[in-house]
Order: C-alpha cells, then sequence, then structure tokens
C-alpha cells in the first residue's frame, strides 16, 4: 500500500504557474536538472519522484503548485469520468483514513458542471478506497489530501496537490500593503530581466517590499520557500527524510556573505514600514535598505543598475495622471544612466509615451487577472559609465 510516494517510485510531476511565465518556471526546472515537456495551459509537466517533489517545493520561485499526476483519459459523460477516476489506484496515494478534498475546473468540455464531477469522483474515490481497505465507510479523520481534476477539451486529468496553499505564500509576507504584486510573479519578472547579484538593484515603487526581498533571495541563492510548510509535510506515507535531504541542500547552496546593493523606496511610509518588517521576517533586514522617496527624487547612486518594478497602474489609490507623472519621473532619473536597465510591468498603456522611451521588447503578462505588458528597456551600456 502507497508505495507510490516511496522514494526512487517514477512520477508524472506537473507544475502549475500563471499565464506567461511557463518559460521562466521551465527554465528553473532544467537547472534543478528536471528537463520537462513544453507546457501547456501553464502547466508543465516532468518526471521525477518524491524527492523531486520536495525539491521543486522549496526551490520553484515563479510556480503557483506541485502536483503529482495520478491520470489522464478522455471523458465526455459522467460515466467515463466515473470509470476514468476509478481506474486509479487511490489506496498507493490515500491512506484509509485520509481527509479526501475534490476540487477542479471545467473548460471548452462537454462535462461542465463542476460540482457534479466533484462528487463523482470523490464517489469513485470512496468506492475504491472502502473495497482496497475493506471497511463499510472512510472515517476521513486524517491527514488533508487534496485531489484536483481539470477538464479541458473533454480530456481529464486528476492530481495530487502536494504544495496545499499557493507557493505564493512564502511565509514573511503576513500584512497586505497597497496592491502588492505575488511573490512568484515578483520573481518572475526579476528572472526574465538582466537582474543580476553584482548590479545594484532599485524598485523605486516598492510597496511592501516583494521584488527587493525576492531579488535579495535569488541574489543570495537563498530558496524560497523555507519558511513556510508544505501539503507532503502532513503526509505521514511521505518520506520525511527527503524533504530533510532537500532543506540540507537549499541551506548549502545558500551565499548569505555577498554583498548586494538592493534598495526599495516608495513615498508613502507605511509602506516602508511594511517593507522592513517583511524583510525582517524574511531573515535578510541587514542585506537590502528601504527609504521613503517619491520618484521624482530618485537619482540612482551608480552607473549601472538595474530597476525591475510594479509602479501604480492609476486605476484604484493613484489615478491615471499621478501614475503618468510617476511613469515620467522614472524616466527623467534615468535620463543619462545609460548603464541602467529598467523592467516595468502596468497595465496603463501609457507607460512608454510618458517614461519617454520605445521599450526594446514587451510581454504580455497578468497581475491579478488583470492584463498587463512587462516593458523591457535594456541598458545602453553593458558596463555602464564606468
Ligand atoms: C502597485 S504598488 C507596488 C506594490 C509592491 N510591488 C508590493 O508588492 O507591495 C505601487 C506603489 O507605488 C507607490 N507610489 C505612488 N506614487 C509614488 C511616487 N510618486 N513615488 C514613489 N512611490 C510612489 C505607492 O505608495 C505604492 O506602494
Amino acid at each position: 500500500m502507497m508505495e507510490n510516494l516511496a522514494q526512487g517510485e517514477k512520477l508524472n510531476i506537473i507544475i502549475t504557474c500563471a499565464s506567461g511565465v511557463e518559460r521562466t518556471v521551465k527554465t528553473e526546472l532544467e537547472r534543478l536538472g528536471y528537463p520537462s515537456a513544453p507546457a501547456i495551459n501553464g502547466a508543465i509537466e516532468f518526471e521525477g519522484d518524491s524527492l523531486a517533489v520536495a525539491r521543486c517545493n522549496i526551490f520553484l520561485r515563479s510556480a503557483d503548485r506541485v502536483y503529482i499526476k495520478l491520470a489522464s483519459f478522455s471523458a465526455e459523460t459522467f460515466d467515463q469520468l466515473f470509470d476514468g477516476a476509478s481506474e486509479v489506484r487511490w489506496q498507493d496515494y490515500l491512506p484509509k483514513n485520509a481527509k479526501i478534498i475534490v476540487n477542479g475546473k471545467c473548460v471548452k468540455s462537454k462535462l461542465f458542471a463542476v460540482s457534479a464531477c466533484q462528487s463523482i469522483i470523490k464517489k469513485a474515490i470512496v468506492n475504491s478506497l472502502t473495497r482496497t481497505y475493506k471497511v463499510a465507510r472512510l472515517s476521513e479523520m486524517g491527514t488533508e489530501y487534496a485531489v484536483e481534476f481539470w477538464v479541458f477539451k473533454d480530456k481529464v486529468t486528476l492530481m495530487l496537490n502536494t504544495s496545499g496553499v499557493g507557493l505564493h505564500k512564502r511565509g514573511y509576507r503576513d500584512l497586505v500593503g497597497i496592491a502588492p504584486i505575488k511573490e512568484t510573479l515578483a520573481s518572475a519578472l526579476l528572472l526574465m530581466s538582466d537582474f543580476y547579484w553584482e548590479r545594484p538593484f532599485v524598485d523605486p515603487f516598492c510597496g511592501s517590499g516583494t521584488l527587493v526581498i525576492e531579488g535579495a533571495k535569488i541574489a543570495l541563492n537563498i530558496a524560497p520557500n523555507l519558511q513556510r510548510k508544505f501539503a507532503f509535510n502532513d503526509w505521514k506515507n511521505f518520506d520525511k527524510s527527503l524533504y530533510d535531504l532537500a532543506v540540507t541542500e537549499a541551506r548549502d547552496k545558500e551565499k548569505r556573505d555577498r554583498k548586494i546593493d538592493f534598495c526599495g523606496s516608495d513615498i508613502d511610509e507605511k509602506a516602508i514600514k511594511l517593507a522592513k518588517r517583511h524583510a525582517i521576517r524574511a531573515e535578510i533586514a541587514d542585506k537590502i535598505s528601504f527609504i521613503r522617496r517619491d520618484v521624482k527624487d530618485f537619482v540612482p547612486s551608480s552607473p549601472r543598475g538595474t530597476i525591475v518594478t510594479n509602479p501604480p497602474y492609476g486605476e484604484r489609490v493613484y489615478d491615471i495622471r499621478e501614475a503618468e507623472e510617476c511613469y515620467k519621473n522614472l524616466g527623467k532619473a534615468l535620463k543619462g544612466y545609460d548603464g541602467w536597465s529598467a523592467f516595468v510591468i502596468t497595465s496603463a498603456k501609457s507607460f512608454p509615451k510618458y517614461f519617454g522611451r520605445k521599450p526594446d521588447r514587451e510581454r504580455k503578462l497578468y497581475n491579478s487577472n488583470k492584463e498587463c505588458k512587462f516593458y523591457y528597456y535594456y541598458s545602453k551600456k553593458e558596463n555602464g559609465n564606468d
């Protein structure tokens, strides 16, 4: 029983991520030693084992969740869904007392009633486990196992969520500022940029500090998810030593003695307080600085550096005129600093006009379901003016 989560057993692992960041996750996976198939609909699949599950949860910066794929089959009717779900050897994954949660989504499929699909899959699981464990009913008093289903174009995928809550919940950000960016998206933006630990880094609209903190963690090679737990940590059938192994590997790889020049600034005193609090909670407060500053007073303090930022979009707290004033002042501040690059995410289409330059590249991304552009402005001189 429950052999599939033992060390060395082959598993099909699915990593999910936000639309637009698939390639970044794929590169992260390759660096971890896991070549993967091309991403399909924000999901990347590869073959691994339980150690890979632990490592992906701990090391991936831009991924949303790590799943174990249980089955994939075509279904256009409830009977086909029930039969397909009944084929899974549920006893390989779920203990007798598992608390079974089933959730999912149906997209462009004949099966479109999510709650009916939920009930049918749950029924298939319960039928299978009561038979295998030879019990009349399941107590469901034990640890939670969340089964997720996707029905996309009549193809069903059944998966086990090993992460629990999304991986953007790193553990350091406990209070919410103005329009914070998700930690996973912040990391993805940094990984897409020319950001490098030896280059000075500034976020002039830092808010609660997410981009500076995620940036410092990348620069110091600190794994993003060491301060949180995952669903699999509570599973008795998941070998705890594999998690310990991945944590030791992460600790060994840290480069906390690197000297970095990373700063966040924001016009709002409360945001700066919050950013400092989050830096302390992320255990890197001594490595980064936060100051209260209007972007119009920003002057780069070195000939080269990188900005990755998420300025006001002009939609909620700040109106579009105030946002455009910010863009104009950022453009002014960087004039003549050819060694600086800037990477900016915003939904405001007028950004390039007010910033004063046509971007070298742009990419469509979503921030909290809002369609945005990520504008790339590379430095004009590789090494700045030095
Ligand atoms: C979208 S929020 C940034 C959120 C941040 N990325 C986070 O994760 O918390 C934009 C920030 O720009 C700041 N801001 C607005 N006008 C500014 C100005 N003139 N100078 C500097 N910061 C400004 C706001 O206080 C706000 O914190």
